[in-house]
């Protein structure tokens, strides 16, 4: 167990995402089960969760108050209530990481009676096998307990620290985006199994072939264009492929996409 982390999390909000987080956690092995609290609005829960190890409550109150770091994870129609709930047991001893969409770090603070080092996250689903893509904005970037939050989702993939204002680009690109890339991988797949594979074999050569293409770029720190052109011979089948897709317009579609999960996502996060 590192030391940085014998602090016990709790986190408010069990659905997908925060179950991700926890579950992302205890990969690490960094955490066991029992260093994680789970909130959720119900206590009577399924067996198979309980088997996990966590400990599971439905009093926030005193989840907080046997915690150092709390991560709000619930619907955003909740999050106001939930910061004021707790708001009489944060001390100095917590931090607070928010990965609620359209909450400010300023509306947080208004709730949260405490100085305390407050994070906004925005991961994606991938948290769950620790290779999520998270963007992090911070009320003060120079705390100790922020350096503990960024080496917490370290443990959880790829972390970026952003400026709030940047949190609903965040969100369209890093958080949206795992749907978009899942909805090319499946498209491929469907495009080899017109062409001779069975569905599972169709989607292991698309999955394996994107995993392939995003490590080039992560590994050997390329650009997308210059492994393009290794790929693409004069009078080749790569290009005629390409030029295919982009005359049906795939990377503006991409791009129109990104730009219109962004444009929801402004009217939502502040
Ligand atoms: N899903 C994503 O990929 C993603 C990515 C980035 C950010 N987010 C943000 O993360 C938040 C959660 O999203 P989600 O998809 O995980 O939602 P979700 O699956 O609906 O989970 C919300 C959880 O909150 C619990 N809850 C409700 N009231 C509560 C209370 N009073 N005290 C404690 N827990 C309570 C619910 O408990 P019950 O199960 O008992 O109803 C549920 O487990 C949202 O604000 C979303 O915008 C999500």
């Amino acid at each position: 167990m590192n030391m940085n982390f014998s602090k016990k999390i709790v986190i408010i909000g069990g659905g997908n995402i925060g179950m991700s987080i926890a579950r992302g956690l205890v990969h690490s092995s960094e955490f066991s089960p029992e260093h994680i609290v789970i909130t959720r609005k119900t206590s009577d829960l399924p067996k198979n969760l309980h088997e996990e190890g966590f400990t599971y409550t439905d009093d926030n109150i005193s989840a907080v108050e046997q915690s150092q770091i709390i991560i709000v994870a619930v619907l955003p129609q909740l999050a106001y209530s939930i910061f004021k709930e707790i708001s009489s047991v944060v001390t100095a001893k917590h931090s607070l990481i928010s990965i609620v969409t359209g909450v400010s770090i300023t509306e947080i603070e208004e709730c949260i009676h405490e100085s305390i080092c407050i994070a906004r996250a925005m991961p994606n689903t991938a948290i769950k096998i620790r290779e999520s893509m998270t963007c992090i904005a911070s009320n003060n970037k120079n705390c100790p307990e922020f350096t503990d939050i960024i080496n917490l989702f370290d443990m959880l993939g790829e972390t970026l620290v952003i400026d709030e204002s940047l949190i609903s680009s965040a969100t369209a690109l890093g958080s949206c985006g795992i749907a978009f890339f899942l909805r090319s991988i499946r498209a491929a797949s469907q495009g080899g199994t017109q062409i001779g594979f069975h569905a599972e074999d169709a989607q292991l050569i698309a999955a394996q072939t994107a995993k392939g293409a995003a490590e080039l770029l992560l590994q050997l720190s390329s650009h997308p264009e210059d492994e393009i052109d290794k790929v693409t011979t004069p009078h080749g089948i790569t290009i005629a492929g390409l030029n295919e897709m982009e005359h049906n317009g795939f990377s503006s579609a991409f791009i129109k996409g990104i730009v219109e999960s962004y444009t929801q996502a402004i009217k939502k996060n502040k």
